[in-house]
């Protein structure tokens, strides 16, 4: 099954949960963050006397065998429930975060909560967040994102939230621990904190939430894939010639429909064609032989026998073209017929919402 999870990792502080959850908010799919589960275990492991000194597999055995931890859906989204409860503050005291990092580098703690986490990922979209999520536990996740910001940056956002830092702790002092926390993050054996192959990096140093969060929405919102142009695809004037867009529009759309799962031969399994009822093409500028292009495609709707999807063309930051294309969904004897429900749930993270 192709995944749909859309993993977003970095370093203590750098405001993934605050990103994560705004992401899901946006495209209405589930958020977890694995730092939390981590943090849960800590937090009961520490209830049962185990502390920084003396963490270790043995002791944390008895304490994981009576464990209970799910997410759970509520109103305000889905919450982690451990053993019965739904602890929030409770996970950020500074004793239960100094023991997490602690636990988080034992073997048979990741091993036991990768299995959840791999659990957590059904069919639908979903946006997990933490340090091992692209590179670990879903190596094969639809989009990797690394969000990191400096250390500076990242203790001026801890300080301002509560329960995290110890009280009197100056600017200083909370750079130094995250610096710590990191080293010991990204120098520990099992599931260092990395960049994930793949991984877009994002540095949110000098962006606010909302910004970052709208960096975010944009690269998730709208496929991507990179077209070299040939020289067979250039005319007498050494330029693409027009109609050849058109086909870089049906590449990025099949590579988009590709990206969630289907490819033109399921379809045909499923008993459906979707070919080309109308295309547009508004052109700005001309493409040439060995131009790396990026090819941007996005749903602008999928209603009823009919898809739109949108498409510009890219040599760099440089808009060549922008168009659409119209599918109109047929079965085997050239009726129309409405969109496969999967089809439209699979690719749900493409479709453009109202408030862009
Ligand atoms: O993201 P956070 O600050 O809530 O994470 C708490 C701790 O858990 C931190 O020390 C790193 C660790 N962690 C981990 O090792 N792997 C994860 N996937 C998530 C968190």
């Amino acid at each position: 099954m192709v995944s749909r999870v859309i993993a977003i990792d970095g370093p203590a502080a750098s405001g993934k949960s605050s990103v994560a959850s705004r992401v899901a908010d946006y495209f209405g799919i589930p958020y977890i963050s694995t730092g939390s589960m981590y943090r849960a275990i800590a937090y009961v492991a520490s209830g049962e006397g185990v502390d920084c000194g003396n963490a270790s597999a043995e002791l944390l055995k008895p304490v994981l065998s009576k464990l209970q931890m799910s997410y759970v859906a509520t109103a305000n989204g889905m919450q982690l429930c451990v053993n019965g409860k739904f602890p929030t503050s409770e996970l950020r005291s500074e004793k239960v975060a100094a023991l997490t990092s602690v636990i988080a580098a034992i073997p048979e703690v990741r091993i036991w909560l990768s299995v959840k986490q791999r659990e957590l990922a059904g069919a639908g979209w979903i946006v997990m967040e933490g340090r091992d999520i692209g590179s670990e536990i879903f190596p094969d996740a639809a989009m990797k994102f690394y969000l990191t910001a400096s250390p500076w940056v990242r203790a001026k956002r801890r300080m301002a939230q509560k329960g995290e830092t110890v009280s009197g702790a100056t600017l200083e002092e909370v750079a130094e621990a995250i610096s710590a926390r990191d080293r010991q993050d990204s120098q520990r054996k099992v599931s260092p904190l990395k960049i994930a192959d793949g991984a877009t990096v994002i540095d949110s140093s000098d962006f606010e939430l909302d910004e970052t969060v709208g960096v975010f929405i944009k690269l998730i919102s709208r496929h991507r894939c990179e077209y070299r142009v040939p020289y067979a695809d250039t005319d007498q004037m050494g330029v693409v010639y027009y109609a050849n867009y058109l086909e870089y529009f049906e590449r990025g759309r099949t590579e988009m429909l590709r990206s969630v799962g289907f490819s033109y031969r399921d379809m045909e399994k499923m008993g459906v064609f979707m070919p080309v009822a109308e295309a547009t093409c508004h052109y700005y500028a001309p493409a040439r032989y060995d131009d790396l292009l990026t090819i941007h495609s996005w749903i602008i709707s999928a209603r009823g026998a009919r898809m739109v999807i949108g498409s510009e063309i890219y040599c760099g930051d440089k808009l060549l073209v922008k168009g659409s294309v119209t599918l109109g969904c047929i079965d085997g004897s050239r009726k129309l017929v409405r969109l496969p429900e999967n089809l439209i749930k699979a690719c749900s993270i493409y479709l453009e919402r109202e408030e862009k």
